[in-house]
């Protein structure tokens, strides 16, 4: 295989930097394509665990290489303490390694401040990570936003951010009621991260190419999950970038006939951060005790609020299965059920007199659906030290069992434990 495209099978935090390093052992390339630091990827090594929010989770190898690609929102503050942070763990960060496309967008200071101020205004509708997703995109879409090339051209960045600096103090004192910001302030905040960046600024989608025609494997890391994605999730309850696989070739300019195979990593249960619709969610004692359930917690990488808790849901993952063209299943998180003695699945939904085996992407529904469920009995053995399927007790492989055949595709390697050795793999990838 040369180019596998990862995906988030839910709402997020699925364990993608965990598959993303276990994979990243063999391959020549990682790319990230959608989202910023909104994402938190967690890795462990040992006991040392990593946490990245913008740099692709397969740096932490000598041998890889890696690019962030024209999709991504990406704040320079956060990225340059991300990389200066393993430089001083001792890990070099060389234009060579690290590719940055210069059709990136650029988070401003304004636009954290924005999400900040529009979550307060309105109570904290969707719950977001206020670190200036949405208020980024948004100036993307609006043509008016600033990208990594604007860095060679000291004139026009200036003018750029002038403008957006004008437009903003609108908003912000007219109807936020807050002090209008000084462009001059603002460059300031982010020109010494910029210097450090711009060495890496690149012609991304040019970089993917020249890895194409060397015969490079390629990984692509999602970021968020499926389900947040911004046309095929739960919306308005989502991000705003395409998390989907299709987000992979805008978002850095992968030819759609380049991907060998497309991978959704799954938890073997499902959480949620933030607001917004979640049938199968278990509320009481079962969320509490599945979120306590693994030695981390469920709790967010990136903001550290607790996480929702429920049980797998077949009629989502069915939808995102179908939407992003699945083919194989990476399972996280089975360890985790051992602390449960009945595992629930939602097989179905039932609304409106209407049973639907596969979500329709109707998200006003979710709220007042029905789900059934089907139940299987759990294991008390601990499962972390399993490295082989046959291993696992007959009831943890009969769970993966249904799950195959509920989802419609193979679950081609299962994750037991945080580590990077704590992995069971059926199919190797590359
Ligand atoms: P991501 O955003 O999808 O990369 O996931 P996060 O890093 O936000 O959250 C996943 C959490 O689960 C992290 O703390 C991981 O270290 C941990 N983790 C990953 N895989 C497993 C697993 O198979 N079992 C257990 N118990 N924890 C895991
Ligand atoms: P990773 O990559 C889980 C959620 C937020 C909020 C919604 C919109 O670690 O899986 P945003 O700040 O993106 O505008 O927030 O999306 N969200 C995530 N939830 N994991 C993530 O990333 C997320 N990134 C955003 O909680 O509900
Ligand atoms: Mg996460």
């Amino acid at each position: 295989m040369s180019v596998v495209v990862t995906v988030g099978g839910q709402w997020g935090d699925e364990g993608k930097g965990k598959v993303v390093d276990v994979l990243s052992a063999d391959v020549d390339w990682v790319v990230r394509h959608q989202g910023g630091n909104n994402a938190g990827h967690t890795i462990m090594i040992g006991d040392k665990s990593t946490i990245f929010h913008l740099l692709p989770s397969g740096l932490l190898y000598e041998h890889t290489r890696c690019l962030i690609g024209n999709g991504v929102v990406i704040d320079p503050n956060v990225i340059v303490e991300e990389i200066e942070a393993l430089e001083q763990a001792g890990h070099s960060i060389t234009p060579e390694r690290l590719a940055i496309s210069g059709q990136a967008s650029m988070i401003m200071p304004y636009h954290c401040q924005l999400d900040g101020l529009e979550e307060e205004r309105t109570g904290g509708r969707l719950g977001t990570t206020k670190r200036g997703i949405g208020p980024c995109y948004a100036d993307k879409i609006n043509r008016v936003g600033l990208r990594y090339w604007d860095l060679f051209d000291e004139a026009l960045f200036k003018e750029k951010v002038e403008k957006n600096v004008e437009q903003k103090n609108l908003i912000l004192t007219r109807l936020y009621d807050k002090e209008p910001l000084n462009a001059k302030a603002v460059m300031e905040q982010v020109q010494d991260s910029l210097a450090r960046l711009k060495p890496h600024v690149c012609d991304g989608a040019g970089v993917l190419k020249q890895a194409l025609q060397e015969n490079k494997k390629i990984l692509f890391e999602g970021a968020q999950g499926a389900l947040l994605d911004i046309d095929f999730g739960t919306y308005p309850y989502v991000t705003s970038s395409n998390t989907m696989a299709g987000g992979s070739l805008t978002g850095s300019g992968l030819p759609m006939s380049a991907v060998d195979r497309i991978i959704a990593i799954v938890k073997a249960f499902q959480t949620r951060v933030g607001s917004g619709p979640f049938p199968t969610e278990e509320t009481g004692e079962i969320g509490n005790t599945l979120r306590h359930g693994g030695p981390v917690g469920e709790f967010g990488a990136t903001t550290g609020r607790p996480r929702r808790c429920g049980w797998l849901d077949l009629a989502l993952l069915r939808y995102v299965v179908r939407n992003s063209g699945i083919q194989g299943i990476a399972m996280t998180k089975l360890d985790v059920l051992s602390v449960v003695d009945e595992i629930k699945v939602g097989r179905a939904y039932n609304v409106d007199g209407v049973r639907y085996e596969t979500f329709n992407g109707d998200a006003n529904l979710l709220d007042r659906v029905e789900v059934e469920y089907d139940s299987f009995p759990s294991w008390d053995e601990d499962i972390s030290g399993v490295r082989n399927f046959e291993d696992l007790p007959q009831t943890a492989k009969d769970y993966v069992a249904a799950i195959e055949k509920g989802a419609g595709c193979p679950v081609v390697m299962i994750s037991v434990g945080p580590a990077r050795d704590q992995i069971i793999i059926r199919e190797k990838l590359f």
